[in-house]
């Protein structure tokens, strides 16, 4: 999108924030205000805001046991609608950042050409489970919702490597999403093949997922609204086998003043209006602008991540650094590998 097209949508979207100012203003101020009329029980910790039992729920300051819910309440409120908003909140640029997410990582097992998997850890192909038992890779995506990531990993493994048996499990906390999901993959071949299931989980306590089982572990613009990310990444770690992948698609830190100025005034302005014009949830909308920028840095994620035990494809500071920069920085992928001998 050029400059001139940016600035008519800012234009117009203005004009459109006008005319809905005087109804909404007032109601709507911020997601945080709206919610605390709601619930009357978060309050802020009277010392450090540092204290364990806070975190952050956009621009709110929560008690942990409250955010859960909380999040609960926004993806069930814009499950329905989940697909459609996604489209018009990026213009349609989630679809091409999910499909250079699913084309880096590489998935699937050609069963032709398969052969005993190599003994250097890769981010572009995980390992398999035996070099005796060709079958294709046990992919678990996490805060799946809908699908999205997960139907295209399939219909990249079946297309471009000829694989019918990489399976994925798309694991959410929400059932409203996982049934816009499982009402998609109705249509589809996968879920008849046993290739894709839905099942309802906690991403920083997936007790029903065996440690050392999983290929490769996806999470697509879910981590951001998770209570605790480091105890989710210690169980990414848990499950995934030795070599292989954490992966990770989220929205990050635009590295251009003069574009992230325009694109702060896009966020800000017209997202929640478009939600609430959509959608008929503006608070939902303001909440999901607000955790974007509550989220770390793309360098401070990295070292999240390497702090969990995984090996960055490139250090922190160097070239790369462990992720890639999507669109000047508005969505970054982040990547991992189980190192093949356990150091934790
Ligand atoms: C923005 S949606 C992303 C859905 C999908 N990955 C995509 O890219 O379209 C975020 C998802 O994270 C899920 N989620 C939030 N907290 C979670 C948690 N602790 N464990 C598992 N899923 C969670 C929400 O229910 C929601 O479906």
């Amino acid at each position: 999108m050029n400059s001139i097209s940016i600035s008519r949508s800012l234009r117009r979207l203005e004009r459109l924030q006008r005319l809905h100012s005087t109804t909404l203003s007032q109601q709507y101020r911020c997601f945080s205000c709206s919610i605390r009329n709601q619930h009357e029980t978060t309050k802020p910790p009277t010392s450090s805001s540092q204290s364990a039992n806070y975190t952050h729920f956009g621009f709110e300051t929560v008690a942990e046991n409250l955010k859960q819910g909380k999040v609960a309440e926004v993806f069930s409120s814009v499950a329905s609608s989940y697909d459609t908003m996604n489209d018009l909140m990026s213009l349609g640029i989630h679809r091409l950042w999910k499909d250079h997410f699913v084309r880096s990582l590489d998935p699937g097992i050609n069963p032709i050409l398969f052969s005993a998997p190599t003994s250097s850890p890769s981010t572009s192909s995980p390992a398999a489970s035996s070099p005796s038992t060709p079958q294709g890779l046990n992919i678990l995506d996490i805060a799946g919702g809908t699908g999205d990531v997960a139907f295209r990993m399939l219909d990249y493994a079946s297309r471009i490597h000829n694989d019918s048996t990489t399976r994925v499990t798309v694991a959410d906390i929400n059932p409203e999403m996982l049934a816009a999901g499982r009402k998609r993959a109705a249509s589809s071949p996968y879920s008849r093949a046993n290739r894709l299931s839905f099942v309802e989980a906690n991403a920083e306590t997936l007790t029903t997922v065996p440690s050392s089982s999983v290929d490769l572990y996806t999470v697509a613009f879910g981590i951001r609204n998770f209570t605790n990310i480091p105890k989710a990444l210690d169980e990414a770690y848990r499950v995934l086998k030795p070599g292989g992948v954490f992966a990770c698609l989220e929205f990050s830190k635009v590295n251009n003043e003069a574009f992230n100025w325009a694109y702060k005034r896009w966020s800000f302005s017209a997202i929640p209006i478009i939600g609430q014009l959509v959608a008929g949830d503006r608070d939902s909308y303001q909440y999901l602008v607000e955790s974007i920028e509550r989220f770390p840095d793309q360098a401070t994620f990295a070292r999240m991540i390497q702090n969990a035990g995984f090996e960055l494809p490139a250090k922190v500071g160097e070239l790369g650094g462990g992720y890639e920069d999507l669109s000047g920085g508005i969505a970054c992928i982040h990547k991992g590998v189980k190192p093949l001998e356990d150091t934790k």
